[in-house]
């Protein structure tokens, strides 16, 4: 089976558009808020927004209320849902140089842009479609010039972020909101009996060689059996922390500053199935991260 058939690692079925997306956009909106009020300060930057996942503006999955009453959400909750795409563009008084909204679908890039031009007329919108890892490598081959500085927001609900791609931004005025699957998808790869086997996909979203991923977390131990001793293999416990912490320490390697407490996004079970990160090469900017995490 190869990954691509595995839907169901790609994105959590019955959990799109429950109250943790409220709480990310919550917390993204405050920051975003932020960040452009500190660089009005700073006219000779040039800002960009770049969101790699923009998606259509509108939670696609809820068409049943069979669907909406399994997630709690009310019709009235559906009504003045706003995706982050619309949140950013509507902040009074404040705003980008440049909007780029990346989605590799066609149909979905075609739906936000007819909600966003008419509303947003003033502002300067791009819309590509296409993989955000090659857009990503396009934008920081951008922020080389040193003119511009660069908000970035990648929440792909799957494991679709590429370690080289955002390995890309390194060095360069970025400051970036990532959501990782902790929780949903990728602790569900790191299967118990440790036979991996997605390793390819765990090895482009960590940028690290299998064997190094496995010591994170996998412990092998010689126990004595009926028959003899033998060599058996054991997750860690308290995996989906470790993958948070795993993951931000290799954010650590591209960026200055990342929030060692990141947001945590739980399901109406109270586990936690995505971990919200933010990097920058600004202490100050981290500060601010922080107090709205803690905040939320
Ligand atoms: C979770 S939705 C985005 C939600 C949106 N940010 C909001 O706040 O309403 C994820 C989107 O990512 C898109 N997507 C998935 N893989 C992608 C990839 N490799 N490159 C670009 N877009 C991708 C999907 O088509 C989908 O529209």
């Amino acid at each position: 089976m190869s990954w691509n058939e595995k839907n169901i690692l790609s994105e959590p079925p019955g959990e799109w558009g429950g109250p943790w997306t409220e709480k990310k956009l919550e917390a993204f909106s405050k920051y975003v808020w932020s960040y452009l009020t500190i660089m009005k300060k700073f006219p000779f930057w040039k800002t960009i927004y770049f969101d790699g996942f923009a998606g259509s503006g509108t939670r696609e999955k809820q068409v049943n209320a069979d669907l909406m009453q399994q997630l709690k959400i009310t019709e009235e909750e559906e009504r003045t849902y706003k995706g982050a795409a619309e949140r950013v563009l509507g902040l009074q008084e404040l705003g980008f140089d440049f909007y780029y909204f990346i989605d590799k679908k066609d149909s979905s890039l075609n739906k936000l842009k007819s909600k966003l031009d008419e509303k947003f007329k003033d502002k300067t919108i791009v819309y590509r479609s296409g993989d955000a890892n090659h857009q990503i490598t396009e934008l920081a081959k951008a922020l080389q010039t040193k003119d511009y500085a660069a908000l970035v927001f990648l929440d792909p609900f799957g494991m679709q972020i590429d370690w080289n791609a955002i390995a890309e931004l390194k060095d360069t005025r970025s400051d970036v909101w990532i959501l990782v699957p902790t929780g949903v998808i990728v602790n569900r790869l790191l299967d118990r009996a440790g036979k991996l086997e997605f390793s390819d996909k765990l090895q482009s979203f960590f940028g690290l060689p299998i064997e190094e991923i496995k010591a994170h977390f996998y412990e092998e131990k010689k126990v004595q059996t009926l028959f003899g001793e033998e060599e058996i293999i054991t997750k860690v416990s308290q995996p989906i922390e470790k993958i948070a912490r795993l993951y931000a320490e290799r954010m650590k390697t591209i960026w200055k500053h990342v929030t060692d407490e990141p947001l945590v996004l739980k399901n109406r079970n109270g586990s936690p199935i995505f971990h919200f990160v933010f990097a920058s090469n600004n202490q100050n900017a981290k500060k601010i991260a922080k107090q709205i995490i803690q905040n939320i």
